[in-house]
């Protein structure tokens, strides 16, 4: 075994004494870092890692022992094709979210020019994906965080997507939100905060404590937010257009009732990878 591998070891043995809970393949990420080296290089690695690298890896040891989440402590984390920057004042890109990626590019082919719509940004991870996907699409791009919308800003950029996506920092709940966007769109898409306001004390320390509280409370009874968007939707879209929700568990059915009550059409429920209902297709 490497030296690196019984390092790596030892503080997988140290951070579980410490109720941590932390993969080996989080450690080998951490330590991947430290060496600056792709994680793929890892156990070709021989060399004896220098004290300023061992530093680096003891510091980010010490930021999980105090819950970080390992992407937080990166400052980036990669969703469905690409690499996105990421800090406590943007949700961390899920891997659960990507099924909405996936049902969206089945909608229309990727040769049309779409008008995009996402309300709540975060890291952008959703709208510039997309983009990515449909090139002739323009995307717009909504966030009530204007520090969230710096960060959409710069993933953006690092994508190459940023001269076909406006960033605007306002809240859905703005009276004047449909005259503000000023345009009708083919999709609209959102990953709102849905969960329930007394709950939140019951998610892991590592959601609840660096990810931003406006990224997850969606009121008394997580449905808020829904309420809202199914509404300004009706205007929003374009005839025929789609509405596209990630929900959180449980909540298909009381989505499918809000849509119902705004005249959208239920298209699609599909699963996440982890057989849980996570995303709504509703039709205008
Ligand atoms: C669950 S996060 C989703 C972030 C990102 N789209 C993703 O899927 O990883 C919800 C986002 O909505 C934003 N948000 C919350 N309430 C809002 C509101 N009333 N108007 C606009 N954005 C809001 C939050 O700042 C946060 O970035």
């Amino acid at each position: 075994m490497t030296e690196i591998n019984n390092i790596i070891k030892s503080k997988l043995n140290a951070l579980s004494e410490c109720g941590v809970e932390v993969s080996l393949f989080e450690l080998k990420l951490l330590m991947a870092d430290a060496l600056d080296i792709d994680i793929n290089n890892l156990r070709f690695y021989k060399d004896r890692p220098t004290q300023e690298q061992i530093n680096k890896f003891e510091k980010h040891i010490e930021m999980k022992k105090n819950f970080w989440p390992v992407d937080k402590i990166l400052g980036k984390k990669s969703f469905y094709k690409l690499d996105f920057e990421v800090n406590c004042d943007v949700l961390s890109p899920r891997f659960d979210t990507e099924v909405l990626i996936d049902e969206t590019t089945s909608l229309f082919e990727k040769s049309k020019k779409l008008d995009i719509l996402e309300l709540g940004t975060g890291s952008g991870c959703i709208i510039i994906s997309l983009l990515d996907e449909y090139k002739k699409a323009s995307g717009v791009g909504i966030d009530i965080s204007a520090k969230a919308l710096e960060i959409t800003q710069k993933n953006a950029i690092n994508n190459n997507v940023a001269d076909r996506l406006t960033l605007v920092n306002a809240s859905w709940f703005d009276n004047d939100i449909e005259k503000k966007l000023s345009k009708k769109f083919d999709i609209i898409i959102s990953n709102p905060p849905y969960i329930p306001s007394d709950d939140i004390k019951h998610l892991d320390n590592e959601v609840k404590n660096f990810d931003p509280m406006i990224a997850l409370d969606g009121g008394i009874d997580g449905l808020r937010d829904y309420r809202r968007i199914c509404l300004i939707a009706r205007t929003l879209l374009k005839e025929g257009g789609y509405l596209v929700f990630e929900i959180g568990i449980n909540q298909a059915n009381d989505v499918k009732k809000i849509a119902s009550a705004n005249n959208l059409l239920l298209i699609k429920i599909a699963k996440d990878l982890g057989d849980i209902e996570r995303c709504v297709i509703l039709k205008k």
